[in-house]
Parts: C-alpha cells; structure tokens; sequence
C-alpha cells in the first residue's frame, strides 16, 4: 500500500466505539497491515491540549460556533502532524471521530450554520477525509446510560436528550448523503456481533 488508508469511528455517546477500534486495530496488525489508532478532539500534543479546553467545564462554557472553530483548529494541528504523515507512509488510519462529529455535535446537535462547518471542512482539511467512515449507531437513551455507567458526566454527555437525538439524525442524514464514504453500523447489538459487522465492511475494502 503507498497511500495508506484513513478510516474513521463515528457515533453518539457511550456507542462502544474505543472497544471496537482497539479490535480492529489488533485484527489489521495481525494481518499483516502497519495501524496507527488515534482520535479527535486530540490526536497530537497541541491538539490534545484544545481538547482539556473542549471536554471539561460546563455544558454552555463554549458557544457552538466557538466550539466548532476549537474543533477545526486542533483537527488541523492533528491532520499535519499525525494523519498526513501516517498516510503517506502508507498506514491504515484509525480515528476515534473526524470531521462528521463536528457536523454532527457542533452542526446537527448544536445548530451552527452548516455553511461556516461545511466551509471549514473545505479550507482546512484541503481533501484529507476518510476513506470509510462507520458510523456506530444506536438509540441515545442507551447510549447515555452506558457513558453514564462507564463514569464521568463529560460535558458533551451533560447537553439533554434532545441534543443527543439531533445528534443521531445527523448522523444518519451524513449516511444517507455519502453512502460510498459512511456505513451505517447497529451498535445496539452484542460486542462480538458489532466487531463482525465492522470486520465485513473494511475486508471488502481493504486488500485482502
Ligand atoms: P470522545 O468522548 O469520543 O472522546 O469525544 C469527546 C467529545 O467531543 C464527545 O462528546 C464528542 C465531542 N466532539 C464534538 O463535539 N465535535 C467534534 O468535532 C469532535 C471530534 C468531538
């Protein structure tokens, strides 16, 4: 491979996404791929510092436009420094959330103009977007109360159910527009049958 390819988990609260990308990743490496697993918002050092900005305080510290614009600076940091660099080396990318979360959270969830998050793809991304996006989904109810179990009321948790309910249409609408990019995965399902279902899709896109 001398392109790498670039696959990103999409979904809403407590969908189970950071256990299936670590059995995904130990799948690819045990298949001969070179892997790199990592996330948003974060991924880099600069990046992981606007993501302390991001994730801890109170539901409203950050206006949704504000928020966006955090987002997109350390996507871009996170983009030069990690993604970009893996890529060209030819590594499978595995990302815990991309650009579709800001679509989904900051546009979607939070109602910033679809223009400015749409314009910010376009700018500062310059082309690099996921070659497969799996978008695990399930209904926001269960997905709370498993973030809630797992512990920590994070602020984007704290934001109410109707939040999270534009969240999840969100992101099936992005499904609905890209049906090439985005798979649409039910995470309402036992562990083992979700990582078969992830498991179908990439072996038909990746060479195998
Ligand atoms: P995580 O819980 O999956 O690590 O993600 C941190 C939070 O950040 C999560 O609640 C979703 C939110 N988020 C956005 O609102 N917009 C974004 O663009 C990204 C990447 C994450």
């Amino acid at each position: 491979m001398t392109q790498g390819y670039f696959i990103s988990f999409e979904g809403g609260e407590g969908a189970g996404k950071s256990t299936q990308i670590k059995r995904l990743h130990a799948h690819l490496q045990a298949s001969g791929y070179e892997v790199i697993t990592t996330r948003e918002p974060g991924g880099s050092p600069g990046a992981e510092a606007i993501r302390e900005l991001l994730v801890n305080g109170e539901a409203d510290r950050w206006s949704p436009v504000t928020e966006a614009l955090l987002m997109y600076a350390a996507r871009r940091d996170h983009v030069e420094r990690v993604i970009r660099p893996a890529l060209a080396a030819g590594k499978v990318v595995l990302c815990d959330r991309f650009a579709d979360s800001t679509r989904a959270y900051q546009g979607a969830g939070g109602e910033a103009p679809t223009t400015l998050i749409s314009s910010l793809e376009d700018h500062v991304l310059n082309g690099t977007v996921p070659n497969l996006t799996l978008i695990l989904d399930l209904p926001p109810e269960i997905g709370l109360k498993r973030a809630e179990e797992r512990g920590g009321a994070a602020r984007f948790e704290s934001k109410g159910l109707r939040f999270h309910q534009r969240l999840r249409a969100g992101y099936l609408e992005i499904a609905r527009q890209e049906p090439e990019r985005c798979v649409v995965v039910n995470a309402d399902a036992e562990l083992d049958a979700v990582t078969e279902a992830i498991w179908a899709v990439v072996v038909q896109r990746l060479d195998f």
